[in-house]
């Protein structure tokens, strides 16, 4: 058998359920052999139920919920302490870290100097995570990398001998940030610094034939946490956020809330060559009373919930080659 991939990659500015669809996909029985994080690091927060517990995580992969080997990518910036916070956390609460979770020798670390670097930044409205400084050290060739750590080494892994190694390898890849605030395809200035595309996994040394299932995931609205003024006028995006519990995973801070663009969707969809389309949190919208969204710069109003995905479905099958399926999902268990 040949070794294969399934990426998740989030189509609009994060917080779309992509931690949800992870624990979900992690679950299926001998699905998968690794769960590896391609990008981003702690600003990342991905809310996941497990045993009805609630857990934030925002380093370690899904993988670890499972005992499923779960590797922090060569993509990714670490900032040690609160990854060590992260597992000790998980480990009180019964979860075993400890056993399965590994670094990519390649991975980069987040000094002090680079969190108090972000922590001044007043116009992007970072996560303060110390995210940008890093990534931006990483390119500039001053970096330092978790292979350059002794207290990292019982941790590093090769992904190399993992996934072309004699034993049969299949990854869940989980992308944290999304498709909106990637640094190339992103509104930039108001994006993160990491690579946020499919094309992010297969940067880890996966050839881009091993990729098999790439599920794109989005909400049925949008929102954005930062800086720019994204919000639109209507007094409904309060209730949504209030219905949707938009703050952030990792901030607290208010997500400003839109209506879904369909065609921005499309794009994403296309860019990413999604196979399997999840649309999260309809049931929000239709709590809400409102089920709207944006087609061709219009305002469309679909009125109830089945002509709502309806239409949705139509325009992205039509329009998108590689999607074969679109899923609607409700919050916040179940795919
Ligand atoms: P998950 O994985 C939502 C946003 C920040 C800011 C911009 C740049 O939970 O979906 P950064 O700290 O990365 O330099 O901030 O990106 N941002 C996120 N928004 N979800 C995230 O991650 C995010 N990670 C960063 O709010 O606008
Ligand atoms: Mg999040």
């Amino acid at each position: 058998m040949i070794s294969y991939a399934d990426v998740i990659v989030d189509l609009q500015a994060g917080d779309t359920g992509k931690g949800k669809v992870a624990h979900a996909l992690a679950k299926e029985p001998k699905r998968y052999t690794h769960v590896v994080r391609y990008n981003g690091g702690g600003n990342a927060g991905h809310t996941v139920y497990h045993n009805d517990n609630k857990f934030v995580t925002h380093l370690v992969p899904v993988g670890v919920f499972y005992g499923i080997k779960s590797i922090i990518g060569l993509g990714c910036v670490i900032n040690i302490e609160k990854l060590v916070k992260e597992i000790n956390e998980l480990q009180e609460n019964g979860v075993n870290v400890k056993d399965y979770l590994f670094i990519d020798e390649r991975a980069h670390i987040i000094t002090d100097s680079h969190i108090e670097e972000d922590s001044k930044d007043t116009t992007i409205g970072t996560t303060k995570t110390g995210n940008g400084p890093c990534y931006r050290d990483k390119y500039y060739r001053k970096g330092t990398r978790a292979k350059d750590v002794p207290f990292l080494y019982p941790m590093l892994i090769d992904i190399y001998k993992e996934f072309h190694g004699k034993e049969w390898c299949t990854i869940l890849f989980e992308g944290a940030q999304g498709f909106e605030l990637d640094i190339d395809w992103g509104d930039y200035p108001y994006v993160t610094s990491s690579h946020c595309t499919v094309g992010s996994a297969v940067l880890n040394g996966v050839p881009p034939q091993s990729i098999k299932n790439v599920y794109g995931i989005a909400k049925a609205y949008r929102t954005y946490v930062g800086a720019k003024q994204f919000e639109g006028d209507d007094p409904i995006f309060e209730t949504i956020r209030e219905l949707g519990q938009e703050y952030g995973a990792t901030t607290g801070r208010k997500r400003q809330v839109d209506w879904l663009d369909v065609n921005d969707l499309i794009r994403a969809c296309n860019i990413n060559g999604v196979t399997e389309l999840i649309i999260n949190k309809l049931d929000i919208l239709e709590d809400a009373g409102s089920l709207k969204f944006y087609y061709n710069g219009e305002l469309r109003n679909a009125h109830d919930i089945k002509y709502f995905q309806e239409l949705v479905e139509m325009y992205i099958l039509n329009e998108c080659p590689s999607v074969m399926g679109v899923k609607f999902s409700v919050t916040p268990y179940a795919i």
